[in-house]
């Protein structure tokens, strides 16, 4: 007889249908996405890397106008070795990064929490929302070489990337810091979150 097997079906399936697991689950979703302190992750991501991959507007003849990405070491460290949110970074004119921001000065640093594998440990691929990232946009400000601050910035940065003492007697390296105009956060499903610049600065992590 079919009816029985029919309804048989349509129970199996409500029961799947409905999962008081799956609905604990989500609601404790919910709950640690309320929790999330966007403005916290990002300094935290950009503490933690060493580097940042940086898109600017190519000038190269060959990708004229193309996004252009590259890597760039990054610290954004104090004297005291303390977090300060100042993104600072060595730019040469070698380089594609170092031609294009002085020809239009719009740059956006990524920072995504697999730069330290903490995703892959936690099985999340690096895509998933979850894996959080941060997007911050803004401007390239060469610091002033003949500054006081500009000598000790560079030794706290040569601190963090010994490598970085080679570069600066072989190339014309020079000591920059981003001016952020906008900071963009995904670090849950939902889209991506808007952080207040200052609010970034102003806290302690
Ligand atoms: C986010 O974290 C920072 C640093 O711990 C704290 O100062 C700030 O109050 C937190 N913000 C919210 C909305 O919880
Ligand atoms: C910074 O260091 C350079 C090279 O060591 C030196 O020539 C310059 O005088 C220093 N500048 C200041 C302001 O101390
Ligand atoms: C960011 O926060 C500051 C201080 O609370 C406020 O003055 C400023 O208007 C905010 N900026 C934006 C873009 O919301």
């Amino acid at each position: 007889m079919l009816l029985p097997s029919v309804i048989t079906i349509l129970l199996v399936s409500y029961t799947q249908a409905y999962s008081a697991l799956q609905d604990a689950q989500v609601i404790a979703e919910f709950k640690r996405e309320s929790e999330l302190n966007h403005t916290k992750i990002v300094r935290e991501l950009v503490h933690r890397a060493n580097w940042a991959s940086v898109g600017t507007i190519s000038t190269n003849g060959y990708v004229k106008d193309y996004p252009m990405v590259n890597i760039i070491s990054i610290d954004d460290n104090n004297e005291q070795k303390v977090s300060t949110g100042v993104i600072r970074f060595l730019l040469t004119d070698l380089d594609f990064t170092g031609n294009d921001w002085q020809s239009n000065n719009k740059v956006t640093f990524m920072f995504t929490d697999e730069q330290t594998l903490n995703c892959k440990s936690y099985n999340k691929d690096p895509m998933e929302p979850t894996c959080a990232r941060a997007m911050l946009s803004g401007q390239v400000t060469k610091m002033d070489k003949d500054s006081p601050k500009y000598n000790s910035s560079l030794r706290v940065f040569i601190d963090r990337h010994p490598a970085a003492e080679k570069w600066i007697t072989r190339h014309q390296f020079y000591l920059c810091e981003l001016d952020i105009q906008n900071i963009f956060v995904l670090d849950f499903y939902g889209g991506p979150h808007q952080v207040n610049v200052s609010d970034y600065y102003a806290i302690n992590i």
